[in-house]
């Protein structure tokens, strides 16, 4: 009876432990109701942070965790899905930081050289949202090495796309880098550099393919 009634209780605490072991691991492949990294975005992510070698270092980390916070990421198929991803995230700081910029600019006196720097930030955030349209595109119509049927784009065009973003982005960066009252958006500007480093990455095996 005793060892009866100790099986049961030893049975129980493996169940517990089981049924809150399964919890912790659906946690923890499902935070926040994001969709798990999947192999293919893990090993994406792991080429692009070793083959990164510009100024702004992508970490795997970085690079999961924001693809993943994205819901179609679990879905690619391939490097080009993952830089459409990529590059849409980034669209929609630029579009918010965008915004914040003209609230600034509408509070901000005429003539003054807080009012031309955030046109400077302004005319480039637009002229970045522009390019990134120009970059979907491209990796839309993309049909493979040499241009696929020689009428697509070719290789090289995809990361020097992003390239093109990421130096616009730095004429805001280096416009207001000292300007005293716009260090958030100078932050914010790095981040979105970042972003742009991390699509530059992802596509860095597209350089050169053109064979
Ligand atoms: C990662 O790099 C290796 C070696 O170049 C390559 O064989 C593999 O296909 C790459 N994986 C992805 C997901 O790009
Ligand atoms: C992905 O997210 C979008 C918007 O956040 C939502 O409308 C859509 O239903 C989600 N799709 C899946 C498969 O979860």
């Amino acid at each position: 009876m005793a060892i009866a009634q100790t099986t049961t209780i030893f049975f129980s605490a493996i169940i517990i432990v089981l049924f809150s072991s399964s919890i912790v691991a659906h946690t923890s492949g499902d935070v926040g109701g994001m969709p798990k990294a999947t192999d293919f975005m893990t090993a994406a992510c792991k080429n692009a942070s070793a083959n990164c070698d510009e100024e702004i270092h992508i970490t795997e980390k970085f690079c999961v965790s924001t693809l993943r916070a994205d819901n179609r990421s679990h879905k690619a198929k391939d490097l080009r899905d993952l830089a459409l991803i990529g590059i849409d995230i980034l669209k929609a700081r630029v579009v918010t930081a965008n915004g914040k910029v003209q609230e600034m600019l509408h509070d901000a006196k005429k003539g003054t050289s807080m009012a031309r720097h955030l046109t400077v930030c302004k005319l480039v955030y637009e002229a970045t949202i522009t390019i990134t349209n120009v970059c979907t595109t491209l990796l839309k119509d993309y049909r493979g090495p040499n241009g696929g049927d020689n009428d697509g784009p070719a290789s090289d065009d995809l990361p020097e796309c992003v390239e093109h973003v990421n130096t616009l982005i730095d004429y805001c960066g280096y416009d207001i880098l000292h300007v005293s009252g716009l260090h958030a958006l100078f932050n914010e500007n790095r981040e979105m550099s970042r972003l742009a480093y991390l699509n530059i990455a992802l596509l860095g095996p597209y350089r050169h393919n053109n064979s």
